[in-house]
């Protein structure tokens, strides 16, 4: 099967079950799942069912599509994401997000964990992402090209939105949560980085180092979607402190900044939804 016929039989899969159609789709990174239980669900769709999905397997992570209302948006919620880690090939990792795309989302919201690369961050903080580093993890674009969602050779100068993130940024300050501003790189995992490899992230401009979304909003990006992502600085990168890196110690400060992230991407999702409902006008 093509991955194009692998798509289409996703999206068969789940028209089948759902009949929902979202305005806004949102990945959740590792910490953040509960934000999905706090909405107005209409429906959920566990991956182990859709056929031809490719399962997520790192704990914290759920496995599966809410859908539903944030504060009255339309709205469909990965509860867990797919990793290149986790062995499959760049094209099932991105395989949700179009699948988004075709269940009718205009906008993607990606949010992750990291790692601060800049010295300047502290272990909690926000990052909303300004543009992003992928070169290091192969271009989920390789392979033919999916023609039905976007051109061979798709332009990246913009890739996170200027207007979403300033619609972010402005919610932040309004519920006066410190937000940091920077590139984000994303590196294979699924190891952490070594601190020569954090310097290195460094020299090349970025300020955050994580395991996934940069391929994510590429997929997305060529598939024409607007696109806007937080960070969670869950610890600064190896190097830049004496410790040891845990998944738990992730964990564990995604978890306890968990209730302000949720607070900032609910205000944000409706405040972006408004906006896109007036430049309809
Ligand atoms: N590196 C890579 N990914 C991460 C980190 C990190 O330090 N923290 C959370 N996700």
């Amino acid at each position: 099967m093509t991955p194009q016929e692998k798509l289409a039989k996703c999206y068969e899969s789940f028209r089948n079950k759902i009949d929902f159609v979202p305005e806004v789709a949102i990945i959740l990174g590792s910490g953040l799942g509960a934000l999905a239980d706090e909405i107005d669900i209409k429906a959920v769709l566990d991956y182990k069912d859709i056929e031809g999905f490719p399962q997520s397997t790192v704990p914290g992570h759920k496995g599966r599509f809410v859908f539903g209302f944030m504060d009255g948006v339309p709205v469909v919620i990965m509860q867990g994401r797919v990793h290149y880690y986790e062995g499959y090939p760049m094209q099932d990792v991105v395989l949700p997000t179009r699948l988004m795309k075709l269940m009718g989302a205009k906008v993607l919201f990606v949010t992750n964990a990291s790692g601060a690369c800049n010295a300047d961050f502290s272990a909690g903080d926000f990052m909303l992402i300004t543009d992003q580093i992928a070169n290091f993890v192969p271009s989920p674009l390789i392979g033919a090209n999916f023609d039905e969602l976007g051109t061979r050779f798709p332009d990246m100068h913009e890739i996170y939105d200027k207007d979403l993130r300033d619609i972010v940024a402005k919610t932040a300050k309004d519920l006066d949560i410190k937000l940091q501003q920077g590139v984000y790189i994303q590196l294979t995992g699924p190891n952490f980085e070594s601190p020569s490899e954090v310097r290195m992230c460094r020299m090349l401009g970025a300020d955050a180092v994580g395991m996934s979304t940069a391929c994510e909003t590429i997929a997305a990006n060529h598939a024409g979607m607007k696109i806007v992502g937080i960070s969670c600085v869950c610890n600064l990168g190896c190097g830049l402190t004496d410790n040891p890196l845990t998944h738990e110690e992730v964990m564990e400060a995604s978890n306890k900044a968990a209730p302000l992230f949720k607070k900032l991407i609910r205000t944000s999702v409706v405040n972006i939804y408004s906006y896109l409902e007036e430049s309809k006008n």
